[in-house]
């Protein structure tokens, strides 16, 4: 079976900074509880105009650029995403138009905060059964379009951003081992009830806030660490590997005590786990991929580190994947 790699990443996020005290003039909240319960500090937000493909179409050339790969050479566009441009068409026919990938098979994911690394073991099949030679998955949200501003429980929490990656057969390293999971039963904890064919938008729909975020925050957080534990545990056992084998966890950043118990159930040091949350907050599918391309961007990994990205999400879902850089 062929190894696929990671050859090229880019990143895009919005110049607009929401601080914490900032928040704190909207909503009854301070910038000491937020700092504390979330560990985030402030969050980049589109400005008026912007929207979910401009950030994927800007991560996406600094990718292809990274990766020296020209759009027409692209097979395969996948964007993991929960707040596309449109219904549809999807936001990977957006980014295909504007990077004229003219040959790129295009579709989105919708996986929520695992998004990401739904659509890298879904590219690495298409690569290694040979379907497709060469594939660039996007992580990219603009979530505080669908963020509740009059709900101080959630409305602290999320931030827009967009990370890509380029990826290939390589002959060393790559992905040794992937593991996903989901549980539709427990789908009313992290949802949007409005817009979607269930609850079409009307007066009805915007008048009763069904266009935004509802999120069941104490019963998330403790499934979170349980199945981000669990993901990584699983992934690396299907490569015969183990947590002390770890160099670097990139983990969907949601909550920095959220992350700090996941680190202490898999016995990892807090140093072995790459943090951005302060500066972006939870980009959902763009989290993990934003903190991904910032690691290898900053020159973190070594050849041959073993690096698991581990995220969880609405829906829920679950997953993470073993990479030998
Ligand atoms: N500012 C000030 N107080 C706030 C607040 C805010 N922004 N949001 C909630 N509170 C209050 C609550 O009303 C509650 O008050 P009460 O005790 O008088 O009822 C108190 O703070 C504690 O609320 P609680 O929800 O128990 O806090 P918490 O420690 O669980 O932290 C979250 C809340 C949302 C930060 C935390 O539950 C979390 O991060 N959950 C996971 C979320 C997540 O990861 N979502 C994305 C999944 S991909």
């Amino acid at each position: 079976m062929k190894k696929v790699g990671i050859t090229g990443t880019g990143i895009s996020i919005p110049k607009n900074i929401l601080t914490n005290k900032d928040l704190e003039k909207m909503v009854d909240t301070s910038d000491e509880w937020i700092t504390t319960r979330s560990g985030i500090k402030e969050r980049h937000i589109i400005e008026k105009g912007q929207y979910t493909s401009i950030l994927a179409t800007e991560a996406s050339r600094k990718a292809l650029n990274s990766a020296k790969l020209k759009p027409e050479d692209l097979d395969l566009l996948i964007v993991a995403t929960i707040t596309p441009d449109m219904r549809f068409p999807s936001t990977a026919c957006f980014v295909q138009r504007e990077i004229k990938a003219n040959k790129a098979i295009c579709f989105d994911i919708s996986a929520a905060c695992a998004g990401f690394i739904y659509a890298l073991v879904c590219a690495e099949q298409f690569i290694k059964t040979g379907f497709v030679k060469n594939a660039l998955i996007i992580g990219a949200e603009t979530l505080t379009t669908i963020t509740d501003w009059q709900d101080r429980g959630t409305c602290v929490l999320f931030g827009d951003g967009a990370g890509a990656c380029v990826l290939k057969e390589v002959d060393s390293g790559g992905v040794l081992s992937s593991y996903l999971g989901g549980d539709g039963s427990l789908s009313d904890l992290l949802y949007m009830p409005g817009g979607g064919s269930k609850f079409p938008a009307s007066k009805e729909t915007v008048e009763k806030r069904m266009h935004f975020i509802k999120m069941e925050g104490n019963e998330v957080f403790k499934l979170a660490v349980r199945l981000m534990v669990d993901s990584a545990n699983k992934a690396l056992e299907k490569c015969n590997l183990k947590c002390s084998d770890i160099d670097w966890l990139i983990p969907h950043q949601a909550n920095i005590r959220i992350l700090k118990a996941v680190a202490k159930r898999l016995e990892l040091s807090e140093d072995k786990i790459f943090f951005n949350i302060a500066k972006y907050g939870n980009m959902s599918a763009a989290s993990t991929a934003v903190a991904l391309c910032e690691a290898v961007e900053s020159g973190k990994f070594k050849k041959d580190d073993i690096v698991v990205l581990d995220a969880f999400g609405g829906g829920l879902v679950w997953g993470a994947t073993v990479i030998k850089w």
